[in-house]
């Protein structure tokens, strides 16, 4: 069974993602790490965010390997990941290893922005998470401020505006609904709901394709 769950910026989609693919207990692929370790990359070596070649050449060395380092989550990290993922050879780079990441013998849970429509529309679950941009700042805002990071309210709330327009706006694989993803809209839910809907709408496409 292969499920994709995408969404905006802070709509809960990563932390659905870990606890479906807990339960199901089925490997799972946060993409926007991939972009993440890009960009990591790219300021390591002193490279601008817009150098395409090098962003293109840090994709192609790209090791799924070398994921998990504390700094990959950081914001600004995430906001420099937005920067290199505009750019079509950097996506292009990065096909293959999700694509056969959600071609496991086992199945797979993957979530980012374009796993639905671009890495595996052919999966058997389709998830697309939202919340209005108001209630995602103020999770970010409530995370960043018990890490101990200084940022108002309003600028967490711009800086999540401004990266769902570069996300939506892009030309290539850009943020959006496949047509047959269910929606879930998590302005009201917390983490524990949020889950259980997410869980029934696989059960339901479950159940409609005979448990496959
Ligand atoms: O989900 P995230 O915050 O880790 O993603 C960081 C950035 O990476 C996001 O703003 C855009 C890019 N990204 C993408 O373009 N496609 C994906 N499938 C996942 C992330």
């Amino acid at each position: 069974m292969i499920i994709t769950i995408d969404g905006p910026a802070a709509s809960g989609k990563g932390t659905i993602a870990r606890r479906v693919a807990g339960h199901y207990k089925l490997p799972h692929l946060d993409t926007g790490l991939l972009y993440r370790g890009v960009a990591v990359r790219l300021l390591d070596r002193g490279h601008a965010l817009d150098d395409v070649k090098a962003a293109i050449a840090a994709a192609r060395e790209f090791d799924i390997a070398s994921l998990d380092a504390e700094r990959l989550r950081e914001r600004s990290i995430g906001e420099a990941a937005s920067r290199v993922a505009v750019f079509p050879e950097v996506r292009a780079a990065l096909l293959t290893l999700q694509k056969d990441f959600a071609h496991r013998p086992e199945g797979a849970v993957l979530d980012g922005r374009d796993t639905g429509t671009v890495i595996a529309p052919e999966a058997d679950v389709k998830i697309f998470v939202t919340a209005s941009a108001e209630m995602r700042a103020e999770r970010r805002f409530r995370e960043l401020t018990a890490k101990g990071e200084k940022m108002t309210l309003e600028a967490v709330l711009a800086a999540i505006r401004e990266r769902d327009r570069r996300d939506s706006e892009r030309a290539i694989a850009p943020l959006k609904a496949a047509p047959d993803a269910v929606l879930l809209d998590t302005t009201d839910l917390d983490i524990e709901a949020a889950f259980r809907a997410a869980l029934s709408i696989v059960e339901v496409a479950r159940a409609g394709r005979g448990r496959g």
